[in-house]
């Protein structure tokens, strides 16, 4: 099978080629990725002389290089999009360019190639958040950050492009990812990268808010399947093994690192902080998945791989990209925090 992927030198784009290549040898992959600030060929060395595998470096959003990466692709899977919520707050124009025209960019070059089956990678934040009870495909979509209402967007574009130009796609919605390779501006590798260095994770609001936890390769299984076997036009939800508060995520996390509770350091919250996610799977399991990776296991795994590859996240950290952004974000609430 010859597959494009967007944005696979991302945390789960990468962790999905590197699935597909090791689970079946009639695999080609072209990598097509801009490499923002978020994408790392450090996540892929690995892969550099893997004669089935070759990043071409190029925008979503710019038809010509969509053009040409599209030709010969049996399949597409899109994971390229904007994603931190907190970034989509402070400046959402990226978020719409990438995740919206980017998208529709690719549809249309996916239209006019051919290609078999185009899956769509996108979030449990387009449901918004759910009080109680567990979100199905067919609910409405109520999105609060700009970052979930891009997606949304391009969720909704898929559709149409579904039912008007009848175009063989599906639409995947995951839950938080965590796991190797992970960007440390999000929860959890920003705490495992900041605990690692005795600093404090600054948690937002009361720490009540609830997440479902999915192990970045149950999602890349999860995301296998739905390319082989799902739908098309469907939905897809795909769900982790455990869904904790933001505070029962810390707990555990300290006791593994064996860190002190004065490094966590409460903060004022995220403006529009959603206070729960919970999917429904029904639909996935159907198509008969489950998950390989029991969630206490997978966490272990995840800390002892960020103590592992500092030569990964280091670069990252001390980056200007990430200096700028953190202290943009962080700094003047743990000041205005501490000095209270
Ligand atoms: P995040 O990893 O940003 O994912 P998402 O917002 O897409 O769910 O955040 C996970 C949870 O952790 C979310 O409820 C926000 C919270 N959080 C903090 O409390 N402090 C932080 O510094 C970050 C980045 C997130």
């Amino acid at each position: 099978m010859r597959l494009l992927v967007t944005g696979g030198l991302g945390f789960i784009g990468s962790n999905f080629i590197r699935h597909m290549l090791a689970a079946d040898r009639r695999v080609r992959i072209v990598n097509l990725d801009l490499r923002t600030y978020a994408g790392n060929p450090a996540s892929l060395v690995d892969l550099s002389r893997n004669p089935r595998y070759r990043w071409a470096r190029g925008d979503i959003a710019d038809p010509k290089v969509v053009d040409r990466c599209m030709k010969g692709a049996e399949a597409v899977v899109h994971f390229a999009a904007e994603t931190h919520v907190d970034r989509s707050i402070l400046d959402a124009a990226v978020f719409l360019r990438t995740n919206v025209i980017g998208t529709q960019v690719l549809l249309d070059a996916a239209l006019r190639h051919k290609v078999g089956r185009f899956v769509h990678v996108s979030t449990d934040e387009v449901y918004g958040s759910v009080a109680r009870g567990f979100s199905r495909e067919g609910d409405r979509l109520e999105p609060n950050s700009p970052y979930a209402a891009s997606k949304a967007a391009s969720d909704l574009l898929v559709r149409s492009y579904v039912v008007t130009h009848g175009l063989p796609a599906l639409v995947t919605r995951a839950s938080n990812n965590f796991g190797p390779y992970q960007y440390p501006e999000k929860a959890l590798p920003l705490m495992i990268t900041n605990w690692m260095d005795a600093a404090p994770f600054p948690l937002y609001g009361d720490g009540r808010n609830v997440r479902d936890w999915l192990f970045v390769l149950d999602h890349a299984r999860a995301l296998e399947l739905v390319l082989r076997r799902g739908r098309l036009g469907e939905v897809y939800n795909i769900g982790g093994t455990h869904s904790c508060s933001n505070r029962e995520l810390i707990e555990r996390v300290r006791v593994l690192m064996g860190v002190g509770p004065e490094l966590v350091r409460r903060v004022p919250d995220r403006p529009g902080h959603d206070r729960r996610y919970a999917l429904d799977c029904a639909k996935l399991k159907s198509l008969g998945f489950r998950h390989a990776y029991g969630f206490t296991e997978a966490l272990q795994a995840t800390v002892d791989w960020y103590r592992g590859n500092e030569a990964w996240w280091r670069p990252l950290k001390k980056g200007g990209v990430y200096r700028r952004y953190y202290s943009r974000q962080y700094a003047a609430r743990l000041k205005g925090r501490t000095s209270k």
